[in-house]
């Protein structure tokens, strides 16, 4: 058996990425529920703007959880595919009847500085295997999230 994969990574290598990356789609898959409730049970004055924000947070979410699991898929590895196991694997927990507009900013926030750190984490171990495809993938998505992050902290003042 060669102990290079399908696009010439070492399987070492790629076996490490694909379990970073099946954590890293767990906390999305938590993550996307959170905003999907935020955006349901926010109550108050700022409900119209609130709630349309977290559709377009849930919704790139959405775009980032397939194309996180597409690149395990890539890689030659299996996504984890059950929401007791995203669960049970990530470290962002469930957030439940949250409707006060500013802790649901809150939590939003709360999640993605989760996420950068993970793709933080997972940009460098794609680094040292010269996992370009996955590096870069990573690094994409730190840079559009620390750019939310900034203007929900500038929302909350
Ligand atoms: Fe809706």
């Amino acid at each position: 058996m060669s102990d290079t994969n399908a696009i010439g990574l070492h399987q070492n290598s790629a076996s490490q990425l694909a379990e970073k990356l099946n954590v890293l789609l767990a906390n999305y898959q938590v993550f996307y529920m959170n905003v999907r409730g935020y955006h349901w049970n926010v109550k108050g004055p700022q409900f119209f703007e609130l709630h349309a924000k977290f559709e377009e947070l849930y919704t790139d979410l959405l775009t980032k959880i397939d194309e996180v699991a597409e690149r395990i898929l890539t890689l030659g590895h299996k996504p984890v595919h059950a929401y007791s196991d995203y669960v049970a694997m990530a470290q962002i927990g469930e957030d439940k009847d949250v409707h006060d507009g500013e802790a649901c900013v809150r939590g939003v926030l709360k999640g993605y500085q989760t996420l950068i750190e993970l793709q933080r984490d997972l940009l460098a171990a794609a680094s040292d295997a010269d996992d370009e495809g996955t590096a870069s993938q990573a690094s994409d998505y730190i840079r559009e999230q620390e750019k939310t992050v900034w203007m929900l902290n500038a929302y909350l003042g």
